[in-house]
């Protein structure tokens, strides 16, 4: 009997400052639509050290094992998908392990490709599950990082922080994903990469763009031959018009944008139709706004959370149009820079509203506060936490004790 398997719960944690990216824009003395327009940007977390990954992580963990109403008893795997580590030896999965206090007879460790790291977790996670390994345990796989370029850099409105918990498990209330049905693609290029003892990454902005398309485009195609085969969608045409909506890796939202036109251009080329450029800039703006925009707007008040970016994509589409979803495809695009990527898909599921209204992202991001760029650029040079106030309740580092970090909870 084949089992059905996906995500059963997810939340969202993020850092409680932000700034506003046109002040940032004038800061820097750039056109506000540079950054509103040019890249889509509205706001940007700012994590101080006490938010680091780890913290964040636990925080995102304990609100979507809530969310589930899962013991940790239920659980048999813990994976963080992270590329921001707190240590060169001890996984964040670990810290969190023990900070939710979880089962000693889990497996725990992270996850690494650049913002791919995520998916690792995730696909290592359901194809546990599906294997019938797992029993009737489910997983948690958590997406955590800082993404950080540095201060007047081309990459600084692309920066944030964040953390997605996601319960894996069978019959899953929120996302069922077609298990098997992906496609993948590698390439060994330096878009972006962060070497050992440097806080903030080094990036070819241009070119990552291009290899963020390039193997989007090798992905989608992947996923187009398995899921015509296996007859999940008809080959009559524009295949990605099948999905209701399409979550994108998101590192800034306007990428949301070429990537859709990318797998637009692919289904086009695929069916060896002539095109009318002009019709199809129109028809796929038209596209844009209704499969891909309504997952945009939680990325555009948080930036770049690497891992996490795609999924936080994915939990602002189904806070806001899980209801009308329900029982559709949608398809989902993991980027990590280096590079390797994946394109795979999934069926929302009928209790995904209800999950969604126990761990609601507009109330993290209604919780948060408005700090100014002078503040903003205080914060980036900290290398210790901040004795201000946490959210309440929420996990913090707290400082380093004979080489062992230190976390407690406000
Ligand atoms: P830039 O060179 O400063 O910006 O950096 P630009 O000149 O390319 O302009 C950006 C857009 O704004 C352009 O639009 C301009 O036309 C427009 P486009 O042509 O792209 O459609 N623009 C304006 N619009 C309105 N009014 C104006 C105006 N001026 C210009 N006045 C860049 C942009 C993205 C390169 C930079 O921010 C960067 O390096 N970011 C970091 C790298 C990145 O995010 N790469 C994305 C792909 S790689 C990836 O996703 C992986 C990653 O998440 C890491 C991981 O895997 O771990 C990054």
């Amino acid at each position: 009997m084949k089992i059905r398997v996906g995500i059963d719960a997810m939340a969202v944690a993020v850092p409680r400052r932000y700034i506003d990216i046109e002040d940032l824009a004038r800061a820097r003395g750039i056109d506000p639509a540079k950054y509103t327009q040019g890249l889509g940007a509205r706001e940007m977390a700012v994590a101080e050290p006490g938010e680091d990954t780890v913290s964040l992580a636990a925080e995102a963990a304990r609100r979507a094992l809530a969310a589930a109403k899962l013991g940790g008893s239920e659980l048999g795997l813990l994976v963080v998908g992270t590329e921001t580590g707190v240590d060169h030896s001890k996984p964040v999965a670990s810290y969190v392990h023990g900070l939710l206090d979880l089962p000693r007879t889990m497996r725990v460790y992270d996850t690494q490709h650049a913002c791919y790291g995520g998916t690792a977790g995730l696909m290592t996670a359901l194809e546990w599950i599906a294997s019938g390994s797992a029993g009737n345990r489910s997983a948690l796989v958590i997406c955590s990082d800082i993404a950080r370029y540095g201060i007047a850099t081309a990459g600084e409105p692309t920066q944030g922080a964040g953390a997605v918990a996601m319960v894996i498990g069978q019959n899953p209330a929120m996302l069922e994903l077609d298990v098997g049905i992906s496609g993948t693609s590698s390439t060994h290029v330096h878009d972006f990469w962060r070497p050992l003892g440097l806080r903030e990454a080094q990036v070819d902005g241009h070119y990552s763009v291009q290899c963020y398309l390039d193997a989007l485009a090798d992905s989608y195609r992947g996923w187009k031959r398995r899921a015509i085969m296996r007859e999940l969608v008809r080959d009559d045409g524009l295949v990605s018009e099948k999905l209701a909506r399409i979550c994108y890796h998101v590192p800034f939202c306007k990428m949301a944008k070429k990537a859709h036109l990318q797998v637009r251009k692919c289904d086009l080329e695929d069916s060896h139709v002539l095109w009318d450029a002009a019709a199809e800039d129109e028809r796929g703006a038209l596209s844009f706004r209704e499969q891909v925009e309504p997952s945009l707007a939680a990325c555009s008040r948080v930036g770049n959370v690497y891992t996490g970016s795609l999924y936080l994509s994915l939990a602002g589409l189904l806070e806001t149009q899980a209801p009308a979803l329900t029982g559709k495809r949608i398809g989902l695009f993991s980027y990590g820079s280096g590079c390797t990527s994946e394109f795979f898909s999934g069926v929302v599921a009928t209790r995904a509203a209800e999950r969604v209204s126990a761990a609601p992202i507009a109330e993290v991001l209604a919780g948060r506060q408005r700090i100014s760029i002078s503040e903003y650029e205080s914060i980036m040079a900290l290398t210790t936490p901040l004795p201000a106030p946490p959210h309440p309740g929420a996990f913090r580092f707290t400082g380093v004790v004979d080489h062992r970090r230190q976390y407690a909870r406000a």
